[in-house]
């Protein structure tokens, strides 16, 4: 059955667990998709883990719609919300709207998700009164990693901790229907969620939200650049595949790979006629 931000609603309502990773490519997504998981987020985080950049600034509209649409495809029954990228909806309401519209009509996404609080308030209910869901991300937003000064915890003092609220109440008011607390303290993000009637999905927030997510390398241990402190290694994916790639080299070398069973016959008297 499809994943909708009803049922997302639902869940949070009966206290059920809501499970998001991030995705970025077909095959991919169609594995998680029959893992059961409720919602697929394709994020600009592409740009680190994908793409290779050393944050997710240079990520463009286009990427986005061409990696969500290649989810799409994979994903039946998750929900599948699109990142928009760093710029393509800091400039205008206008422009907000029509990049959201952009990703879910090219992309094909039900959802859209963007970064920032009460400043991006006016594009969540622009983008909402479009008919395009918003699931919006307050706390450690990648995007303003240059404005922080870094990948850091946000909402510790008791200053920032009430702002991280306030901020959680306003996109709740300006039709949000979930919002991503990254990197926030366990015991803040708990009240939060309790504070809250739509879902929180944590990122580094602890067990208290309402649902988790993960970048998929990460939990797959894919990608080893950096590792967060709240990432827990699901599997060594990453060894696997380092083993795997050093084992065909060695096959290809010393001749055993192809073999018989991978090979296509020709009859004997075709290829005696080409002598
Ligand atoms: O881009 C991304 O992957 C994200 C998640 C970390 C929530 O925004």
């Amino acid at each position: 059955m499809k994943n909708t931000i009803a049922t997302f609603q639902a869940q949070k309502d009966k206290g059920e667990k809501i499970t998001m990773l991030t995705v970025y490519d077909y095959s991919t997504a169609k594995l998680m998709d029959q893992a059961g998981i409720n919602g697929i987020l394709v994020g600009d985080s592409l740009g680190m883990v994908v793409l290779g950049y050393e944050d997710t600034i240079p990520v463009t509209m286009q990427d986005m719609i061409h990696h969500t649409a290649a989810v799409c495809r994979g994903a039946k029954n998750a929900l599948v919300v699109g990142d928009m990228p760093f710029m393509s909806y800091q400039v205008s309401v206008e422009q907000a709207v029509e990049n959201a519209g952009r990703l879910m009509k090219e992309g094909g996404c039900q959802a859209v998700k963007l970064e920032g609080g009460a400043a991006v308030c006016p594009q969540i209910k622009a983008i909402v009164n479009a008919s395009i869901p918003v699931m919006a991300h307050i706390g450690l937003t990648p995007q303003s990693v240059h404005s922080f000064g870094g990948f850091k915890v946000q909402g510790k003092s008791e200053q920032g901790a009430k702002k991280l609220l306030e901020e959680a109440k306003a996109v709740e008011e300006a039709g949000a229907f979930a919002v991503v607390l990254e990197c926030v303290p366990a015991k803040l993000a708990e009240l939060i969620s309790k504070e809250l009637t739509i879902p929180t999905i944590g990122i580094g927030a602890g067990a208290g939200c309402d649902g988790q997510i993960l970048v998929y390398q990460d939990m797959l241990g894919m990608f080893s650049d950096f590792t967060p402190k709240f990432v827990r290694r699901f599997a060594n994916v990453g060894d696997m595949m380092t083993e795997a790639f050093q084992t065909y080299i060695a096959q290809v070398q010393e001749g055993s790979f192809p073999a018989e069973e991978h090979t296509f016959a020709i009859a004997d008297d075709v290829i005696k006629k080409l002598y």
